[in-house]
């Protein structure tokens, strides 16, 4: 066996942790294996059903005939998911023994920390209608393996935003918030429902978007399941004028520039909170002269990260002399979504200059980033 036995130990801790319900393997590496295997919690015993193509064998094991079958069943198979009573995970169990020890490490060390795994504010396991609507859950409240994704992102962006609503609902009765870039409206969607139905408020939720076959998607589903306080609106963000301006603005993986768009229109609007997650930054890598650090700029890879970076930095320094009080952080595992950046942002309304540090980089580049451009020729910067 090429694993080290700690892997199936923490596997096992999960599995007889308490508010365990059931394990699956699945997704086989080998021609001989299972096409799954399925442990269900029967309280003090465990139900094993190994799927084989035909027909289904079925056992019942006792907590400490469980290492060996963890230790038959992890070379089978590529991943596991772990189903507890409020929360659910997915593990790889990759070719890699270091990478399925580290993901089933990080899930042993939740579970003893906490004793559960926190729960997501949309739990797998309840088919939320929009979750349903929207393709990422079925009837029965599973995931789709497609969708996992999109559905942590989700949970995560909104489990991270929850100091800026807790900030606003301190200050307003009624809230308005705006979606830039909402797409199919996995988030615009989750936001509403979390407003109105978990946290009973009075809030509207406008998605926008470019493309309208994605709006008039969003719009069928909104109607289907009368949300009235949730609006899509065909129109590009930096086009989009309303008679009110919001107090939150969203934008997750708002597509390159989309992000700079987003940002100048919260702040020509004075909105209150701003909280996105950027995507895909193609501008200030190519302007960036090599010379600037050749330690980092000759390497192609190193470039492209280098520049995101600096396109995340100077978005932040120019919110702040815009008088926001800017935080970033990762809001979402990597393996979820490499572009885990989250900016947040509360108006403090101290305008300032543009940091002396901001302006010796700038100096380099010859155009720097879309959002200095928007705002110098506003006069907001
Ligand atoms: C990567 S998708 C993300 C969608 C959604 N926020 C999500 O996370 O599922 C980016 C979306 O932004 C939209 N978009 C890009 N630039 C835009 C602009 N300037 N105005 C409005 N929408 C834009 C695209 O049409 C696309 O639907």
């Amino acid at each position: 066996m090429n694993r080290s036995p700690s892997t199936c130990e923490e596997l096992v801790a999960c599995i007889s942790a308490e508010g365990f319900c059931k394990a699956v393997f699945s997704s086989k590496k080998t021609s001989f294996s299972p096409r799954k295997v399925v442990v269900t919690s029967l309280g003090q015993r465990l139900k094993v059903e190994s799927f084989q193509t035909r027909r289904c064998l079925t056992s019942v094991l006792s907590h400490e005939e469980l290492l060996p079958l963890v230790l038959r069943s992890i070379p089978l198979f590529k991943q596991v998911d772990l189903f507890f009573a409020n929360a659910s995970c997915h593990l790889c169990l990759s070719s890699d023994p270091w990478k399925s020890t580290w993901n089933a490490t990080a899930v042993h060390k939740q579970l003893l920390t906490h004793n559960r795994i926190k729960p997501y504010l949309f739990p797998e396991g309840e088919a939320h209608p929009f979750l349903c609507a929207l393709g990422v859950m079925d009837r029965k409240g599973a995931v789709k393996a497609a969708m996992r994704r999109k559905f942590v992102q989700i949970n995560a962006f909104l489990e991270a935003i929850g100091d800026l609503l807790d900030h606003l609902c301190g200050q307003k009765r009624s809230l308005r918030i705006v979606d830039a870039g909402c797409g199919k409206g996995y988030l615009t969607f989750a936001l509403a429902t979390l407003l109105h139905e978990k946290l009973g408020l009075d809030a509207e939720v406008i998605g926008i978007d470019s493309r309208d076959d994605v709006i008039s998607q969003c719009r069928s589903v909104r109607d289907e399941l009368s949300m009235p306080y949730l609006d899509f609106r065909s129109a590009s963000i930096g086009s989009f004028e309303d008679a009110l301006a919001p107090d939150l603005l969203i934008a997750l993986h708002a597509c390159n520039t989309a992000t700079d768009v987003a940002l100048f229109k919260a702040v020509q609007w004075n909105t209150e909170a701003i909280a996105v997650a950027p995507c895909c930054q193609h501008e200030l890598a190519p302007m960036i002269p090599a010379a600037l650090c050749p330690l980092i700029f000759d390497y192609p890879i190193f470039a492209q990260k280098a520049a995101a970076l600096l396109t995340d930095a100077f978005r932040c320094e120019l919110l702040s002399a815009c008088g926001y009080t800017v935080k970033a952080s990762e809001f979402v595992d990597p393996d979820h979504t490499p572009k885990n950046i989250l900016l947040k942002a509360v108006r403090n309304g101290k305008r300032r200059p543009l940091q002396p540090e901001f302006c010796k980089l700038r100096h380099h580049l010859p155009s720097g980033i879309l959002l200095e451009r928007l705002l110098v020729e506003k006069g907001l910067v």
